[in-house]
């Protein structure tokens, strides 16, 4: 039975720094990989060029249920020290917007870093074996389809359940379960809504339309791109908006988010009062749209025969559409998981379980969701790095 310092149960993001950055202690790492292929999520990330950081990440960019728990590992491996290493490795790099940094070419330069960060390392990776049986012990034992290893420290980098196709698997939370650790119960984040059947049908037409607008979701509100699709909504604002989003709530959205609507028609009431509303309105909004809103809820009449009443009524569906998803779509098109293994249950310094030593939660698998733009990898290289220089 070979024994390794470190046994790392996936190769991801998080799994593949922490193996890196403990291999390169002179720890002896082993990284166990059920899929065929390591990184898979970190290709198709970012339509296939990664949004590998973020210039603003921070603690205000992530949902947690202690949001004071990811601070330590994001102020300990900054987005400025992942820079510095992709600068290392003269990978050529752009902001997209916001901070977004993507590769210029493909995301496979990122893996390839990782990977060669883990060979300076002299990590041992191996693909294509599961885990048969795990006993969290001093030393762990993991006995898998390529034999049985014992281990000092045990690392969890299972990752989240979005898109299961891609290797996605339940193991770091049926795991953190069986050992009686505290889950904050996890659902699809960053995923688009569906809506009910009959507003669906209603704005079938409008699908493939993209527009700015702002979208909220309780407290939260944010202003990017919202885009109609067969089944009900998407674009960036509203997968951020889902994060924030539990089954039965409203969401709202203001479709002109820079426009008065009641002063606007004021003002063309008195210059142009043989003009429609849906005609106004295609100077701002897609004409499909602004003539699908108006259909809806304003009289087919002139400005100047609409009434204060009606007026009021297209300000606020414009301003203030207010509508509750059916649901979303699931971890087949989720980016993320929210929820995961409690942080009350780790160390914010080093993951490890607090009552399991020697056994560290890293990455999604972990109860810290971030926002869309590059922060869930800046979450899986910081404690990813915080477990490899702890264990
Ligand atoms: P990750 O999922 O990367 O790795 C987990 C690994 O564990 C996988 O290799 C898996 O096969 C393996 N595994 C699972 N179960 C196992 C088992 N039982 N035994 C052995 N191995 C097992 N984020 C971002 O910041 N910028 C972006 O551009 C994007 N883009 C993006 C696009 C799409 C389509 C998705 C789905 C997600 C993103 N993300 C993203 C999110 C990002 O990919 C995600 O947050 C990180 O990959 C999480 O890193 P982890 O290492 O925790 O899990």
């Amino acid at each position: 039975m070979a024994h390794y310092d470190v046994v790392i149960i996936g190769a991801g993001a998080a799994g593949l720094m922490c193996a890196a950055t403990a291999g390169q202690r002179g720890r002896r790492v082993l990284v166990v990989e059920h899929a065929g292929k390591v990184g898979k999520k970190i290709l198709m990330s970012g339509g296939g060029r990664c949004n590998f950081t973020n210039l603003h990440t921070g603690p205000e960019h992530f949902l947690s249920a202690n949001p004071h728990f990811m601070k330590s590992a994001l102020a300990r491996y900054t987005q400025w020290d992942f820079l510095a290493l992709v600068e290392r490795h003269r990978i050529p790099y752009h902001e997209k917007k916001a901070g977004q940094l993507f590769c210029d070419r493909k995301a496979k330069d990122i893996l390839g870093m990782l990977l060669e960060e883990c060979r300076a390392g002299g990590v041992t990776i191996r693909t294509k074996c599961a885990v048969r049986d795990l006993t969290v012990d001093s030393p762990h034992r993991i006995a898998t389809d390529l034999g049985e290893f014992t281990a000092d420290s045990l690392v969890i980098a299972t990752g989240g359940l979005s898109i299961p196709r891609m290797g996605a698997t339940a193991f770091g939370l049926e795991l953190a379960e069986r050992l009686g650790l505290a889950i904050q119960r996890p659902r699809p984040a960053l995923v688009p809504f569906t809506l009910p059947r009959g507003q669906r049908e209603e704005l079938a037409e409008l699908s493939g339309i993209s527009l700015e607008a702002e979208v909220r979701c309780g407290d939260a509100a944010f202003r990017e791109a919202v885009l109609f699709t067969h089944q009900g909504l998407s674009g960036p604002a509203v997968l951020q908006a889902s994060s924030y989003w539990t089954p039965g709530t409203p969401v709202t959205i203001d479709l002109l988010p820079d426009l008065d609507l009641e002063e606007t028609v004021a003002a063309a009431r008195r210059n142009h009062p043989n003009l429609h509303l849906k005609n106004l309105l295609t100077d701002f909004l897609p004409r499909r749209v602004a003539q699908r809103w108006c259909a809806q809820r304003v009289p087919d009449r002139p400005l100047g025969q609409l009434s204060r009443a009606d007026l009021q009524r297209a300000a606020e569906h414009l301003h203030r559409w207010t509508f509750t998803p059916a649901g979303t779509e699931g971890y087949a098109t989720a980016e993320v998981t929210r929820g995961g293994v409690d942080t009350g249950e780790l160390s914010s310094r080093t993951m490890e379980a607090k009552r399991y030593p020697g056994l560290y939660f890293i990455g999604e698998v972990v109860d810290v969701t971030g926002h869309l733009g590059g922060h869930n990898f800046q979450w899986a290289w910081a404690s990813g790095h915080a477990t490899g220089e702890a264990v």
